[in-house]
Formats: C-alpha cells, structure tokens, sequence
C-alpha cells in the first residue's frame, strides 16, 4: 500500500519580517546564477538590492536597470560602501576566496555561492576571516532546503528507518562544449578547481555527507570521457566513501549524459530503503511503501539545481536579523570539499585517503 504524504516548508523560513531592519546587499557576479539571488532579494521583507557588481560593464549596466539599483565593475568599490551590510558572491570558483576574506574584513557579511574555495587552505582561511571579523558566512548548498532533503534528513533523525549500512547515488547530467566555452574559467584546474566533482556534483556530495554523518576514508578515479580537448578536468568521476559509522557509499558522476536527470539516491537502512528520484519511495522490511511526491517537480525553474535558494537566503537573512547563527557556515561547506579533494588526490595516486 502507497501512503502519499504531503510536504511543507519550514514554518520559520517565511515567517516574514517584521522588524524595522531591512538589509543592503550587494551581488558580486551578474552571470548564470545572478538572477536566482536577485529574485530572491527581490521577493524578500529581509533585505534591498542595492548593488550589483560585475567586470563585464554591459552586463553590470543589464542587471542595474532590471533590478533598479547601483553598478559597480570593481568590487573593492561596493566593499567600501558602509550602507552594504551583505554581499552574495556568485563568481568563477577561484575568486571566491580573495572576495570573502576582502568582504568580511570590510566588515561585511558574504552568502557565498559552493564551492566555498577551490582548496582546503582557503577554505580555512575563509572560516578563520569569518571567526576574526565575527561576520557570518554562509554557503549555496541550496538543495539542503529541497522538501525531498528535509524530509529524509528528519525521517533519518526520527529513527524510523534504523540505522543507515550503505548508500549508492548517481548523479548524471548534461554539459557540452558550448557550456564549458561560454566562460574562460569552466573546465580549468586552476579556476574551476575541478570538473564535475568541485561544481555539478558537489550538492550530491553534500547531502550525502550530510544523511550520513563523517567520513573515514574514499577510493576514487576521475576521467575525461568525452571532452578531451575540450576541459583539463573531469567530466565523469566514481568513488567508493566509507564513514566513520561503518557506512560505505558508492557514487558515480558524470556530465556525459544526454539530459539533466534527477539525482538518483539509495540509503539502504536497517528498517528500510529509501530511494529519492524526484520524488521519494520507501520500502520497509516488510514490504509496505510509502511514496512521498516532490511539491517543487511542477514549479519550473532549473528544477535539476534544485528550488530551494529563495529558501536559503531567506532563512540566511532571517538569521542574521535574529543574531542566530546560519546552519550552513564555512565549517559545513568545507565537508563536501574535503571529499572532492581527497577523490582528486585519490585518483591522482591510485590510493585510499584517510581523513
Ligand atoms: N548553487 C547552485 O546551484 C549554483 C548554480 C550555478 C552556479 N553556481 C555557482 O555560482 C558561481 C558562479 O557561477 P555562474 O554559472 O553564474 O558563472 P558565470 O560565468 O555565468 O558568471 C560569473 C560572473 O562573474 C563575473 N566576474 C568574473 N570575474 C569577476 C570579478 N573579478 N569581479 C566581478 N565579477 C566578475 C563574470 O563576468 C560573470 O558575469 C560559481 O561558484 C558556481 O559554482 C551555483
């Protein structure tokens, strides 16, 4: 028998703002991902967007008219406004660093777009800013936010389903060489970080680790399939991750396939299996199932991103209003990074890493 559930956002999320404080942000990087954050500020009680930033003047001069506020191209320039409470990074990967050191050191507050660097260093070095400066820093791992995510996280967490033996998931998607053309620094090293790992399948990443808890060890190899010549770096990656709780997981990523499918997960508990596709199938022990469908399926959007930055922000905004701090700090951004790191370094030396 099928049990269709009914999912709900997060009650405090859109609590709305009723308090005199309303935010200035700026927006740092008016590229692919720039009108999901400007949407969002738009729609919110939170905050105004006051500035966007970007060093290609034509699409500075685009987005400030659409979003009717100032246009910078030097970022150095928004961070000595002293009316800027928070900017939002959406940058190439290698500058991620550089702006959220600068930013919280001008006193500002950064949502930083994943990942939070392209090495553990500045990672380090982004959390330590943060702790010196006292400002907040938060990171996109907007799927975190999905209903489908906060339903098998509270589910895991209720003890229904035991406790979790193995995991496989697969992520499988589509990019081609006039996407990784369309930018300088896609499908570099020394930009991008990375390929699939560091940038399309880093979500995945997270939310395993997040299901799942810490992790031990990983074998991984990364491979080039069929964009040689075209990228430095991967486009299809496995690994094997074992955990500190004795769970082993083993994940597949490639950009080589013809569409976007959703992410495939599996956790295989004590109790029962749970699958997400989109939508999410439970299949207990004793073979009853109850399948709970995914509200943001028919919303439209880039749906394989994920929803749920509007969610994020706002919950980010909510946060610093309230002086609470944010669930998704650097300290968390920097699981998913350490694992992509390792697998590139496992691959590199054809051995398992430890953590
Ligand atoms: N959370 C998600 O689901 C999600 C989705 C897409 C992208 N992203 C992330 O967002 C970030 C940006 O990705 P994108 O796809 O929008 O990239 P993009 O290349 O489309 O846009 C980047 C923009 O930054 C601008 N820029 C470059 N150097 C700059 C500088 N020094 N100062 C100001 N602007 C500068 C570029 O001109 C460009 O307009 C990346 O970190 C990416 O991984 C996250």
């Amino acid at each position: 028998m099928k049990h269709y559930y009914r999912l709900v956002t997060e009650p405090d999320i859109f609590a709305g703002n009723e308090g005199e404080k309303v935010l200035s942000i700026a927006v740092i990087g008016c590229g692919r991902v720039f009108s999901t954050h400007a949407d969002a500020i738009k729609k919110s009680s939170y905050a105004k967007l006051k500035a966007v930033v970007d060093i290609d003047e034509t699409r500075a001069d685009e987005m400030a008219e659409k979003y009717n506020c100032e246009k910078y191209t030097d970022y150095r320039d928004v961070l000595k406004r002293k009316d800027i409470d928070v900017v939002h990074i959406c940058t190439p990967h290698h500058l991620h660093f550089q702006m959220s050191v600068d930013a919280m050191n001008s006193g500002k507050h950064v949502l930083l777009e994943k990942p939070v660097a392209i090495s553990v260093n500045d990672a380090q070095k982004i959390i330590e800013t943060a702790k010196v400066t006292g400002r907040s820093l938060g990171v996109c791992f907007q799927n975190r936010y999905n209903p489908t995510s906060v339903w098998i996280k509270q589910f895991l967490d209720s003890g229904r389903a035991g406790r979790i033996i193995g995991c496989r998931a697969f992520l499988t998607w589509s990019r081609d060489k006039d996407y990784y053309n369309s930018a300088q620094w896609r499908g570099t090293w020394s930009m991008e970080g990375g390929g699939i790992l560091i940038n399309q399948a880093l979500h995945s990443i997270d939310l395993i680790q997040w299901f799942i808890g810490e992790t031990d060890w990983l074998k991984a190899s990364i491979d080039t399939r069929l964009l040689k010549g075209v990228i430095e770096v991967e486009d299809t990656a496995e690994m094997t991750i074992g955990f500190k709780n004795g769970v082993k997981c083993l994940f597949y990523a490639s950009v080589c396939y013809t569409m976007n499918s959703p992410l495939f997960l599996e956790l295989h508990c004590e109790n029962a299996v749970i699958t997400l596709h989109d939508d999410i199938l439970v299949t207990y022990s004793d073979g009853k199932e109850e399948f709970i469908r995914n509200p943001d399926k028919t919303s439209g959007g880039v749906t394989y991103w994920g929803l749920s930055h509007e969610k994020l922000i706002e919950d980010y905004y909510s946060c610093l209003i309230a002086g609470k701090s944010f669930r998704i700090d650097g300290e968390q951004a920097i699981k998913s990074l350490k694992i992509v790191k390792a697998a590139y370094e496992s691959s590199r030396t054809g051995k398992p890493i430890r953590f």
